[in-house]
C-alpha cells in the first residue's frame, strides 16, 4: 500500500508515510529534561517514517505544562541527544516540534511573571499546574523588542536541535499557542505591524521561518497549522482566507512539509470551519503535505492514493501501537489507546503497550 511506501524529502528518505504525530505526554523531569522513559518510548516507535516529538519549549517563558520538555538548557539538549541517538540506532528519523505557549501558561510556571501574548486577552479555561487546575490569567501584551527576542529564541532552539542530533524541526503554529495566537483575530487585536491584516498577523510565523532557515536547510523544516482549530480559545473570523494566504505564502519557503490538522473540537469562534483540512487547503500548497486528524489505516492510505496528501500523521494510534507501520502492513488488530494515561504518570499507558508477538522489528529494551 502507498501509505507504506518510502518518500524522499530533500535529502532525507522516509521509509514509510506513517508519521508519528506530536504528542505531549508530560513524562519528562521537573527541569524539563527528557527522561530514560522518554528515550524508551520514542525508540519503541522508530518504525515510523518520521517521529515528530511532543511540543518542546524554546525558552523558559514559553512553557505551560507540567513535566513537558524544553530545548534551551544543556541538560535538555543532552537528554534529547540520548533520544535521537537511540532512535537513529533503530533506523528511525526524528524532528523536534518547537513551540512557545504564549498565554496558555500560568505565573506558577514563569517565576510569578505574567504569560505573554499578542494582546492582553485572557483565554477561557484552566491550566493544570503543579498545584492542580487554575484559571488562565490575563496575559501581558508583547512589546516589539520582546517579539524580536522570541524570534531569536526559536533560532537558538533550532541550533540546539542540531546539537541534540535531530533530523529536522517542526514549527508549531497550531492549537492556540503563541504563533497561532498571533494569526487568529480572536486573540490578536494589535494595531501595529503584527496586527490587523493577515500579512501582519502571520508576520511572526514568517520571521521565525526566516530565522530558523539560517540554521537548517529549509527541507528539514516543517510547519504545523490547524486552520479550523479552536483549541485553547483561538479562532479566526475569516479562517478560509487567512489560512489560504499563509499556505500560499509558505510555497516560497521550500519546506520539508506542511502539516495540516483536522479540527478536533466543535466549531466556536471559527466561522468557516473546514472538516477535511488537507483536501480543502492542500490545493493551495505545492510541496509535501502531511495530513492529520482521525485517520485510520484505510482512510490514511486513501488520501495518499488520491494524492491529496503525501504522508499521514497518527496521534492516538501511535500512543497505543508502537509498531503501527507493521500492524498496518499485516492489517493486524490495533491496541486501543487509554485516555486516562495520556498525560503524565509512569510507564503505564506509555511504554507498556504490547508489540505484535510476530513483529520482526520487535524492540524490547
Ligand atoms: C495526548 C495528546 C497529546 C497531544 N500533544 C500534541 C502536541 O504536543 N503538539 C501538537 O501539535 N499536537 C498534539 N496533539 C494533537 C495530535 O498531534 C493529533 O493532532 C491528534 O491526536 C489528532 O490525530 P489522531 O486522530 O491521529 O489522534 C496531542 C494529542 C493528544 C491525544
Amino acid at each position: 500500500m502507498k501509505l507504506l511506501s518510502e518518500i524522499k524529502i530533500g535529502d532525507l528518505t522516509l521509509k514509510n508515510r506513517v508519521i508519528m504525530a506530536p504528542l505531549t505526554r508530560n513524562r519528562s523531569t521537573i527541569d524539563r529534561v527528557p527522561s530514560s522513559l522518554n528515550i524508551k518510548y520514542y525508540t519503541q516507535r522508530a518504525e515510523a517514517g518520521l517521529i515528530i516529538t511532543e511540543s518542546t519549549a524554546v525558552s523558559p517563558s514559553g512553557v505551560g505544562y507540567v513535566n513537558a520538555p524544553g530545548i534551551y538548557t544543556k541538560e535538555q539538549i543532552d537528554g534529547w541527544r540520548k533520544v535521537t541517538d537511540k532512535v537513529h540506532e533503530r533506523g528511525g528519523m526524528i524532528f523536534v516540534q518547537l513551540f512557545h505557549v504564549g498565554r496558555i501558561s500560568h505565573p506558577d510556571f514563569l517565576g510569578g511573571k505574567q504569560p505573554v501574548a499578542p494582546s492582553a486577552i485572557k483565554p477561557n479555561g484552566q491550566v493544570y499546574t503543579y498545584e492542580g487546575y487554575k484559571d488562565y490569567v490575563r496575559p501581558k501584551m508583547l512589546e516589539l523588542d520582546e517579539i524580536t527576542q522570541i524570534v531569536e529564541d526559536f533560532k537558538i532552539a533550532a541550533k540546539n536541535a542540531q546539537t541534540a542530533g535531530f533530523d529536522g524541526i517542526e514549527i508549531h503554529a497550531a492549537n492556540g499557542y503563541l504563533i497561532n495566537q498571533f494569526i487568529d483575530d480572536v486573540s490578536n487585536t494589535r494595531t501595529d505591524i503584527y496586527g490587523g491584516v493577515v500579512e501582519n498577523r502571520s508576520r511572526l510565523l514568517f520571521e521565525i521561518l526566516e530565522a530558523v532557515s539560517q540554521i537548517w536547510d529549509s527541507t528539514k523544516i516543517g510547519v504545523r497549522l490547524s486552520p479550523s482549530g479552536v483549541f485553547n480559545d483561538v479562532g479566526d473570523s475569516a479562517s478560509k482566507s487567512t489560512y489560504q494566504f499563509i499556505i500560499e505564502k509558505l510555497n516560497n519557503y521550500n519546506l520539508g512539509y506542511l502539516h495540516l490538522m483536522n479540527p478536533m473540537m466543535p466549531i466556536d469562534h471559527n466561522t468557516e470551519m473546514i472538516t477535511n483540512v488537507a483536501q480543502y487547503y492542500g490545493k493551495f500548497y505545492k510541496g509535501h503535505l502531511m495530513a492529520n486528524g482521525g485517520y485510520s489505516r484505510d482512510t490514511g492510505n486513501e488520501i495518499i492514493e488520491s494524492k491529496e496528501a503525501d504522508m499521514v500523521a497518527y496521534g492516538r494510534l501511535f500512543i497505543a501501537n508502537p509498531d503501527l507501520p507493521t500492524r498496518f502492513l499485516l492489517d493486524a488488530e490495533l491496541n486501543s489507546p487509554d485516555q486516562e494515561t495520556f498525560y503524565g504518570g509512569n510507564e503505564k499507558g506509555y511504554t507498556d503497550y504490547p508489540f505484535l508477538a510476530h513483529n520482526p522489528n520487535l524492540i524490547k529494551s
